[in-house]
């Protein structure tokens, strides 16, 4: 285990685990701890054996949410200044395959943290909701955004505006998360899955997560459109060429990721 305090990282072959790592705040999202997730994602960015990633905190708490203590005495004039939301939507745009693994409290920005993510592994103590109306604000880094577009208008508006938690169960029944795994496994179960997806060829494996990110921000059109791009584009690529030949000629595939 290596990195930094507030991260711990982690490479395992081709995937890189990162660990939310401020126990004493349940990770508790403070400015310390986005900036080294930036860093950390920079690094992996730029890495390219590294072909997915998965975020996870501690078997209590996956992350409680902003550092509210560092926000209480704030104007809007001060939060608008600050750089710290966008850390949100970076990872929401990162070009390598995330999952995030999460274990117990999952609550404002740690439930948009791993809404961010591609992908949503939960323990079975899992538990999910944006509680910042309780508090006298809203969502603010993708939560009533991410929520409305991943679980439909009428879910998101409960979950939003009442605060109310909800279960790993739950979740799963909502379709927040992809699958429920016992506390013991849940880690392993983000791993299995994180492996299966940096098994694919790299360049497809971008281009399906850019296509889809963009078909939740555009209209039909455009998105097919840029789909259709995509698409032509891999015809340019050696694991196409490999992918397909693979296939005619009955064996394994390699992929070189170019
Ligand atoms: C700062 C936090 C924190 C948070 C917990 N802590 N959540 N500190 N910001 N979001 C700290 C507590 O102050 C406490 O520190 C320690 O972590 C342990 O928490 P407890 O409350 O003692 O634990 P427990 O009784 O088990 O309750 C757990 C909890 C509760 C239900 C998760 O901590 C809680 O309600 N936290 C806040 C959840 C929340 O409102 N999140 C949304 C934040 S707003 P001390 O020093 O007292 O031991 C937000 C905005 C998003 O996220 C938009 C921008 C990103």
């Amino acid at each position: 285990m290596g990195g930094s305090e507030l991260i711990l990282q982690e490479t395992r072959g081709s995937l890189a685990l990162l660990r939310l790592n401020r126990p004493q705040a349940l990770n508790a999202l403070n400015h310390a701890l986005m900036d080294e997730l930036e860093n950390a994602l920079d690094r992996i960015e730029k890495d390219a054996a590294i072909r997915a990633v998965v975020i996870a905190g501690s078997e209590r708490a996956f992350a409680a949410g902003a550092d509210i203590k560092e926000m209480d005495s704030k104007t809007s004039e001060q939060m608008s200044a600050d750089p710290h939301l966008g850390r949100w939507d970076k990872l929401g745009a990162f070009p390598k395959p995330t999952i995030a693994a999460v274990s117990g409290f999952a609550l404002g920005g740690g439930c948009e943290l791993a809404l961010a993510c591609d992908m949503i592994v939960a323990s079975e103590s899992a538990v999910f909701g944006q509680p910042e109306i309780l508090i006298g604000v809203i969502p603010g880094a993708g939560g009533t955004v991410r929520l409305a577009k991943a679980l439909g208008k009428q879910r998101a508006m409960e979950l939003v505006l009442t605060g109310r938690r909800v279960t790993a169960r739950e979740a799963a029944a909502l379709g927040l998360v992809n699958r429920v795994a016992p506390v013991e496994s849940y880690l392993d179960e983000a791993l299995k899955l994180a492996e299966q997806v940096a098994a694919q060829p790299p360049l497809a494996a971008r281009a399906a997560k850019t296509s889809i990110l963009h078909a939740l921000d555009v209209g039909l059109s455009d998105a097919l459109s840029a789909e259709r791009r995509l698409f032509w584009e891999l015809f340019d690529t050696e694991d196409q060429k490999e992918g397909m030949k693979a296939f005619v000629e009955k064996r394994k595939a390699v992929f070189r990721g170019r």
